[in-house]
């Protein structure tokens, strides 16, 4: 018994963008980007939402339209918990979650938002997983908790909206688009059979983004002062020093835009990856012998390939869709998932694991059973 994924879907904006169209606005070509990264072109969400994303994800999951993959049609009553996992929601509040239960109806559930970069839809996969177990477990306190036997669980990014589209280090790798699954408690199912979520401290800032909080502020210490509502928020400069852009923003660089030293990152990555994978399979019980296929978050392909070494697997154990989606952050790894279902790399019974790296640092990989 566990918690299954029954369904999985993805949906990317109508614009796409290859690479050798942004020389319009950086000095960059299709050959640097392409072996230093493998991606050939990106969607960017010009007219759609996040919602908007994560909307039409949910519904093939839920299977209420074409494309995805959806053992069975859920209907909205039939959902306990929406959890969306973005660091780029539309509004504050409600949460992304929230605009989700909405436009699809999920009256019956609790929805809430989580944040860890791009590590964020498999840190969601796993509080879902564990509400779900918690509600189901006979231990005591169980019959008072939240019902909780299904769940949707979302990425969705508009990442461009926090691109600085005059850097060339970073504009080149991210991308818009969500991806969904639903999971379902089942007695005759194993789902999914472990998770291992980690966070390191980012102490050298090497992957930061600030907030731009533009309202005016009319106070000072000693109380309401209308120059102070002129001047600006005080407090931004110390947040901007704490996360290492205060010379950036000095310099008239925008404030509310990721911030990355790529091989830093990567270095990062690389090892959370092979370390994410290796804990998984052990709380598992498996060995990497009995998985059938690995899908990793779609940062770049240079970093698979490393993992894929320090594993002793060849590439085609891995699901690669970055050519033409970029970096999605949160959205990356259900995206590629619902290509994996679709493209039937995924049979039932097939042991796969789901592994992210971001901002935080985070990291982690779940292991399922299909
Ligand atoms: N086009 C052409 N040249 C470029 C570009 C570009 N778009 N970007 C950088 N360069 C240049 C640099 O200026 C540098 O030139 P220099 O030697 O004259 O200074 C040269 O290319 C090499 O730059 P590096 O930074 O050393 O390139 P590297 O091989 O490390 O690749 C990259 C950079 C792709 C960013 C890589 O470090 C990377 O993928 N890092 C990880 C990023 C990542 O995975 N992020 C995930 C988290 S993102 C999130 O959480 C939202």
């Amino acid at each position: 018994m566990g918690s299954t994924i029954i369904g999985c879907g993805k949906s990317l904006p109508a614009l796409e963008v290859e690479n050798d169209e942004l020389k319009a606005l950086v000095d960059t070509n299709d050959e640097w980007i392409t072996t230093r990264t493998g991606i050939k072109s990106r969607r960017i969400a010009v007219d759609e939402t996040n919602a908007d994303l994560g909307e039409e994800a949910a519904r093939q999951a839920l299977g209420w339209t074409e494309g995805g993959y959806a053992e069975r049609r859920i209907e909205a009553g039939e959902i306990d918990l929406v959890i969306c996992a973005t660091v780029t929601p539309d509004v504050v509040v409600p949460s992304a979650a929230g605009l989700l239960r909405r436009r699809l109806g999920l009256d019956n559930a609790i929805a809430f938002d989580v944040n860890a970069a791009c590590s964020g839809f498999i840190y969601g996969l796993t509080v879902a997983e564990t509400m779900i177990a918690a509600s189901a477990s006979n231990v005591a306190g169980a019959a008072g908790r939240n019902p909780i036997k299904r769940a949707l669980v979302v990425g969705a990014e508009r990442l461009t909206r926090l691109t600085n589209w005059s850097d060339r280090n970073t504009c080149v790798l991210f991308g818009d688009g969500a991806g969904a699954a639903v999971l379902e408690w089942n007695e005759e199912r194993a789902g999914i059979l472990s998770s291992f979520i980690v966070n390191e401290d980012d102490i050298t800032n090497a992957l930061t983004c600030a907030n731009a909080f533009d309202a005016p502020q009319p106070f000072d210490k000693d109380g309401i002062s209308l120059e102070a509502a002129a001047a600006g928020d005080p407090a931004l400069p110390r947040t901007d020093e704490e996360i290492g852009t205060h010379a950036l923003v000095e310099a008239g660089r925008p404030r509310q835009v990721l911030y990355m030293d790529g091989p830093k990152v990567f270095k990062f990555a690389a090892e959370a990856m092979t370390t994410a994978v290796r804990q998984a399979v052990e709380r598992a019980g498996i060995t990497l012998d009995d998985v059938a296929c690995i899908v990793p978050h779609q940062a770049n392909e240079r970093i698979i390939k490393y993992a894929a070494k320090k594993l002793g697997r060849p590439m085609d154990f891995f699901q690669l869709s970055i050519a033409h989606t970029g970096n999605s952050s949160a959205a990356s790894v259900p995206m590629a998932l619902a290509d994996a279902y679709e493209q039937g790399r995924i049979q039932r019974g097939d042991k796969v694991i789901v592994v992210a790296f971001g901002g935080g640092f985070t990291s982690g990989a779940v292991v399922f059973e299909a």
